[in-house]
Formats: structure tokens, sequence, C-alpha cells
């Protein structure tokens, strides 16, 4: 029989929870996957709100007011800076006596240092089991992430950490892993000899939208790249696991992220773009910052199958539409066409759109219909289009069942934040940053960095 438990999350009148999180614990719910879960515990702590406050926060955010899912929900009210104010949770958790315990930090990440040690001190007194999951970004930096990763196993087993990052829930980023390891048709043309270059793009419309305490201290860097699509990069990067477990799949992602060629701080210039849109400061009534909205990195895989091969990362707010996605873009074909024909030939793709749809789409090229043998070829495509699904859903189920696979391992967090360490100390000694229209596709300079290399920036949405 599976294990009772009890879900406490730090941060629960915040923007993730009310957002992300209860809407998917009422999804569960309705799925009867929470019959085994004693108690739902938010802590916060704006003064105004009690119990009944918070009520109608859980009512707002999950569009219902289905009682007995209400009823699991208990509110308790936390300074989390205040080690002395962790008794109230203690109070609250002291009659679990069989639970395990599952704390999920929903809090910006300058604040995990504190929760975890104040919480693994009152935690000494209790004997029960417990998880801990901590959103990313994990850290701030470098050193942070070390210091963090120090501090949470001074009271937490590696076993007991989730690390997690919401985009490998997704479909269609699973389904990168999917279509490569179970088609011999892709994986045998999945290397340099075939690939061109590689663009990893989460492409927003929307800008800060209130959360500029957290972002004005993380910017696009910390908030998308050295997370969401560095792990995308991994598994499009990663070699086939040698078999299906966690420590494969995991030990597999960390090689790739240890094959990335560091970017060297003189060359920071070189290899990445930023910008910040143009009302940033306006909107969100400060009087300066040098926050990053838009970043666009480029990173090689140093090893046999992607040696000289460019990933090119990039995401951004304001910009024009929401298009998460990852392009393959294939060397264009040699020969006939081209040569006695004087085609132009064009690059095959394969396009994982991850938002604001589930696609996967092939592009290549067909001679025009009805036109003679010798025509020009023009492009078509073939798509494959799923459902949408709530990422945090897949993850939740996996923390309660225990299934670390899809959550980011102690060296693969460092490792990441490694690679990007450079550009964070680069981009702090050097504030000039350009600033780009709102609806725009980013700054000027992004569409010369790429130009430059002889490429330009691709997109699956029509018209963009
Ligand atoms: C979060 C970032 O991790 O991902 C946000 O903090 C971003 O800034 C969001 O908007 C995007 O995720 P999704 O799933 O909405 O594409």
């Amino acid at each position: 029989m599976r294990k009772k438990f009890v879900i406490i999350i730090f941060g629960g009148l915040g923007d993730l929870a009310r957002s992300k999180l209860y809407p998917v614990l009422f999804n569960l719910y309705k799925k009867s996957q929470l019959l085994n879960c004693s108690r739902i515990i938010g802590t916060g702590r704006r003064p105004n709100v009690g119990r009944e406050e918070f009520i109608q926060i859980l009512k707002d955010s999950v569009g219902n007011d289905d009682r007995d899912f209400l009823s699991l929900f208990e509110f308790v009210r936390i300074d989390l800076d205040k080690a002395e104010e962790y008794s109230f949770l203690k109070e609250s958790l002291v009659r679990f006596k069989e639970e395990e315990f599952i704390f999920y930090l929903a809090t910006p990440p300058f604040t995990f240092e504190s929760i975890i040690t104040n919480l693994g001190n009152f935690l000494k007194e209790f004997s029960n089991e417990k998880k801990i999951v901590i959103e990313k970004p994990f850290g701030y930096d470098l050193e942070s992430a070390k210091r963090l990763n120090i501090i949470t196993k001074r009271f937490f087993r590696e076993e007991e950490i989730y690390r997690i990052d919401h985009f490998l829930g997704k479909e269609t980023v699973q389904n990168i892993f999917g279509l490569r390891f179970s088609n011999i048709i892709f994986e045998g043309i999945w290397n340099r000899n075939f690939i061109d270059h590689i663009q990893i793009s989460a492409l927003e419309d929307v800008g800060v939208e209130g959360r500029l305490g957290y972002y004005d201290r993380i910017g696009a860097l910390r908030d998308m790249v050295q997370n969401h699509l560095m792990q995308i990069l991994t598994l499009i990067a990663m070699e086939p696991p040698c078999c299906i477990s966690e420590g494969a799949i995991r030990g597999e992602k960390v090689k790739v992220l240890k094959s990335i060629r560091d970017i060297k701080y003189e060359d920071v210039p070189l290899n990445t773009v930023r910008g910040q849109y143009e009302g940033y400061l306006k909107d969100e009534k400060i009087s300066l910052s040098h926050t990053e909205t838009y970043a666009a990195v480029k990173l090689y895989v140093d090893n046999l199958r992607w040696d000289g091969v460019p990933f090119y990362l990039r995401t951004g707010k304001k910009l024009k539409k929401k298009e998460t996605s990852a392009i393959i873009v294939f060397k264009k074909i040699p020969g006939l066409f081209s040569k006695l024909l004087d085609c132009t030939p064009q690059e095959d793709i394969i396009g994982f759109k991850i938002a604001p749809e589930n696609k996967i789409i092939l592009s290549f090229q067909l001679r025009p219909l009805g036109g003679s043998i010798l025509s020009c070829p023009i492009p078509t495509s073939m798509e494959w289009t799923g459902p949408n699904m709530e990422a945090y859903e897949t993850l939740f189920v996996d923390i309660i069942e225990g299934d670390r696979t899809l959550f980011i391992r102690e060296d693969e967090i460092e490792r990441s934040w490694e690679i990007v360490q450079p550009i964070i100390d680069f981009w702090k000694d050097d504030p000039k940053i350009p600033i780009y229209p709102p609806g725009s596709l980013g700054p000027k300079e992004a569409e010369d960095f790429i130009r430059k290399d002889g490429r330009v920036w691709r997109y699956l949405s029509q018209n963009s």
C-alpha cells in the first residue's frame, strides 16, 4: 500500500502556487491521485491572510469550490526568515506520525538557504520520511548553487532532493528523447555529419507581469537559459542511456554538460547577446536596471557526435509572440538540384514545438505538384500534434511516487551554472544593454549575432 503523505508549500500565496501548483493538485485530486494525501499546508507571511482568505485564493486559483478538495488545505502564517516562526509549522505537522512530508519550495532562490536551514533544524525532532522539492533557479550563480547543495545535503539525503525544472515535464520535451531513441530513421542522422546547427528558443509575448521583485534580481539568463534551455540541450545532445534507469539517464545528461565548451570571460561578447525591452523600467516603476529580459547564447558540445555544430539558445520577454521550440536544422543537400538545376536548396528541419502547441514538424523539400521532374523543389511539411498537458502534473506524480529521473542532479546543476558563470560575470562588469521594442523579435544585435554565422533565427509558428 502507498504511503500517506502531507504536502507543505512554502510560497503558498505566491504566483507559482496560485497559477500552477494548486490547479495541478486539483487535477490530481479529481483523478484520485491524492487519496493518500492527509493534508496540504500552504505557508505565507501576508498578515491579512487567514484560513478564509486562503480558501478564497484556492477557489480563485482552481476555479472550483469542491468542499472535499478545499478541506484538505490548511494555512500556516510564517515569516520564512524568522527561525522562531517555524514552530507554527511544527505544531501543524506534529500530529502526522506516519506520513511522509513533501516540502515544496515555491519561493525565489535567494530564500532557499534560510528556509532549508530553518526547516532542517526543526525536522531533527521528526522521524518521518521526507522529500524536498526545490524550484529553479537552484541558486543564482555557481557559488550559491554549490553552497545550496552543501546546505541541503546537511539536512536531506540526495535521494530525498527533487531539484525541479518544469520544462522536463512538458510532453514535447520528453518526446525529444522519445523520438530520438525509438526511431532508427532519426537516430542515424542525429550528428555533425547531417546537422548544421540547433536552435532552442523560449520566446514569450508577456513581460515581467508583477514579478519584478524576483525577475530584476535574476534576469533571462538565470531564469531560462541556465535551466530550461540547457535541459532541452541535454536531451537533444545526449547519448542513448545504457538502460532505463534514473542514474543512467541523468548520467548521460551530465556528460553532455561536461562536454560543453567553456566560454572564456573575454569571449562572452562574441558568443552572447542580451537586451531589455523598452518600458521595462517604466512599467515596473523602478528607476534603473541592467537586467536582461532577452538573452541569446551560442554553445558547442565538444564531442565526437557534435563537434563543430553550434547550439543557439535564446529567450526573451515582450516579444512578438510566444513560441517555445527546439529546431534541428540539417545541412543543405549537395549535388544535383543546386548544381545542375540552379535551384537554391533549403535545409530540412525537425522542429519540436513545445508551446503554445505540442507539435513535432518535419520540413523537407518536394518537387511542386504537377511540375516537371526536374523542377526546383519547394518546402513542404508533415506534423504530429499532441494534446496540451500541464508539465507540473507529471512531475508532481513523479515526486509522490519517488521517481527522480526528470529532476536535476547535484553535479548537473553545478555544471550548468559553471557554463553560464562567465556570462554572468561579464554582463555584471559591462552594464551596457541594448533596448528592443516590445512586440518585436528582440534586439537588432540578436539578428546580427546569428547572421554573422551565415544563419537566421527560425520559427515554427506562421507569420513570425
Ligand atoms: C518560468 C520562468 O520558469 O518559466 C518564467 O520563471 C517563464 O519567467 C516561464 O515565463 C515559462 O514557462 P511556460 O511553461 O509558461 O512556457
